[in-house]
């Protein structure tokens, strides 16, 4: 078995701990998402379409064990150390780039790594695409453009 299928049946069982399953969905919709869409702007940008889904499977992953989004990419960073190390299906190197991209998530007006931007990338777009009748928001917008550019959308 793949450690991408081993690290999302890890995920799966910890949503599964959710109480309200409609939120429940939403993360697995999210998660999945961002995953597929990450995989595809990986591959594009010559980047590990793997680690890039394993960083977006784990992203929001502290937002919906607390169900708190304040602060969620750094502390979700700690955490998606935390459950790479323990599941021991990453190098070192692998984990810092997983971790990166996952705490810088929420900086979507700033440029970091190539991975991170990935990321960032990716979310957007499941926020922007998931529902196209739903308005982007302010702070997206911008990223939305230039990724509708690079994909020639
Ligand atoms: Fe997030
Ligand atoms: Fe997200």
């Amino acid at each position: 078995m793949g450690r991408l299928k081993d690290l999302r049946m890890y995920v799966e069982n910890e949503l599964n701990k959710m109480d309200d399953p409609g939120r429940r969905n939403s993360a697995l919709v999210h998660l999945y998402g961002v995953s597929l869409a990450a995989t595809m702007i990986a591959r594009k940008r010559g980047l590990d379409p793997e680690l890039a889904s394993m960083a977006a499977m784990l992203h929001d992953m502290n937002a919906y064990k607390t169900g708190s989004y304040e602060d969620h990419a750094h502390k979700g960073a700690d955490l998606a150390r935390e459950i790479l190390t323990g599941l021991d299906l990453t190098t070192e190197e692998e984990t810092d780039l997983i971790c990166s991209a996952i705490y810088h998530h929420d900086d979507k007006l700033v440029t970091d790594g190539p991975m991170d931007e990935v990321l960032k990338d990716a979310d957007v777009i499941h926020h922007c695409m998931n529902d196209l009748s739903k308005k982007i928001k302010e702070k997206e917008q911008a990223r939305f453009d230039s990724l509708c550019r690079e994909f020639g959308m």
